[in-house]
């Protein structure tokens, strides 16, 4: 255990020093419009930047159009750089750093109709799309691939012409990349498939790809899974395999999460999703069907109870397994939680519920006036997704409505 490092300590990642090292976890914020980013994702990020972290990520921006899972969502074109310029100087005012969360949804598109079938690993039945029509999905080929690692390419340099100081390419929780690294969506039996060497290939390659084009100056990260959580899903062993490629493919960090937005989110968010409130919220916006299946699904998950830094052990495995700096997440709760973190060799330390729950909780830390979380793994703020005013704690006041785009002359 190296117990001299606090954090509280800057840390250097890759090309970019952090002034410390907790770290804003990527949760979806719902607060865009038509694929533009509004003001209020700005007073939220600048918040918790405000808040003393260092550095927060923007969530779930989308690399093309039909990377989107939900029809609100980011997706980066060029048209959107005054508004994204805006947020990054607004969350640089405060002193924090940005990342960019860029992702492709691949076959798990819920919110919208994608034309014709929508693109995965491998082909066939989609249930992730059945609510919108999407019923069926059709396996990238090499021209597709192309393709996608092109727009992955085009997404970070947009986010670093744009300010942000890092990309952190999304390869959990069932997207496109993860429907490749998981044996639970890749059936494949080319050289993609079969083996974690193989189902982590295609990844690779796009995080090559995206080093390369913007990694001199942009840190790259990768959000992985350390497991799926399911008997037949990608286990920790697959987990070191996914590491240890994405190191050698030059990642200057790994966030490390699990769980699949389909198969298992209980084991993403260490409790049982809240649908009860998720059909809530849905049923106010008049969306009577999705909150039908959301309150059937709750009837078909485990009971789990809530542990404090509930992916440790698998983590642990992968710190032991490789050199490149990893991002400890998943249910950490207080300083002691994020001292442990660190001292057991992780860099940093990502959060996502307890920064929703307090967003000045890091300076609260260092003065001594919090030494826990008073979040309590509700799971309310994942229902707040689907509220036309973005995420929020439920022990929070309510979010003004998410309307207004940053620079509306820009586009208007
Ligand atoms: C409201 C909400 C939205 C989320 N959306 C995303 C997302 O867009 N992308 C992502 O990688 N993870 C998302 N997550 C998962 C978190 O980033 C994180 O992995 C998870 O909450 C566990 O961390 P925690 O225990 O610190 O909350 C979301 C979580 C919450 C609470």
């Amino acid at each position: 255990m190296n117990t001299t490092v606090s954090p509280f300590d800057p840390v250097t990642i890759g090309p970019l020093t952090l002034r410390n090292r907790f770290i804003k976890s990527g949760a979806n914020e719902a607060m865009c419009m038509d694929g533009f980013p509004t003001k209020a994702l700005v007073k939220h990020h600048s918040d918790l930047a405000r808040g003393g972290i260092g550095m927060t990520t923007v969530a779930y921006m989308a690399v093309a159009p039909e990377a989107r899972t939900l029809p609100n969502q980011i997706w980066m074109r060029s048209k959107i750089l005054p508004d994204l310029q805006v947020l990054t100087d607004a969350v640089h005012a405060e002193g924090a750093a940005i990342s960019a969360q860029i992702t492709h949804g691949g076959s798990f598109v819920t919110g919208m109709k994608v034309k014709g079938r929508t693109v995965s690993a491998s082909s066939g039945f989609n249930p992730a799309g059945m609510l919108k029509g999407n019923f069926l999905q059709r396996a990238m080929n090499e021209d597709d691939m192309k393709r996608v690692i092109e727009e992955f390419v085009c997404a970070a340099e947009l986010a670093r012409k744009a300010g942000f100081d890092a990309v952190e390419l999304h390869m959990g929780h069932g997207y496109l990349l993860n429907q490749f690294i998981s044996p639970l969506s890749n059936r494949r039996e080319d050289e993609y498939g079969g083996s974690a060497e193989n189902r982590v290939r295609f990844p690779a390659r796009v995080l090559a790809a995206v080093k390369a084009a913007v990694g001199d100056t942009t840190a790259v990260l990768a959000k992985i899974n350390v497991a799926d959580g399911t008997r037949r899903g990608a286990k920790v062993e697959d987990g070191i395999v996914t590491a240890q490629a994405l190191q050698a493919a030059g990642a200057d960090m790994l966030v490390l999460s699990g769980g699949r937005n389909v198969e298992s989110t209980w084991f993403m968010f260490g409790s049982r999703m809240n649908r009860e409130e998720i059909a809530r919220v849905l049923k106010a916006q008049g969306d009577w069907l999705t909150a039908f299946m959301m309150k059937g699904a709750a009837a078909r998950e485990p009971d789990v109870t809530f542990r404090e830094m509930y992916f440790l052990e698998y983590s642990r495995k992968i710190r032991a397994a490789v050199q490149l700096p990893l991002a400890y997440l998943g249910g950490i709760k207080s300083l002691a939680n994020a001292e442990q973190a660190v001292a057991e060799g992780f860099e940093c330390v990502v959060m996502a519920r307890a920064l929703l729950h307090e967003p000045a909780l890091v300076n609260k830390f260092r003065s001594g006036e919090l030494t826990q979380s008073g979040c309590d793994n509700c799971n309310g703020c994942v229902a707040y997704i689907y509220h036309p005013a973005g995420t929020r704690c439920v022990y929070r006041p309510a979010n003004e409505l998410a309307l207004n785009r940053v620079v509306a002359s820009a586009h208007e």
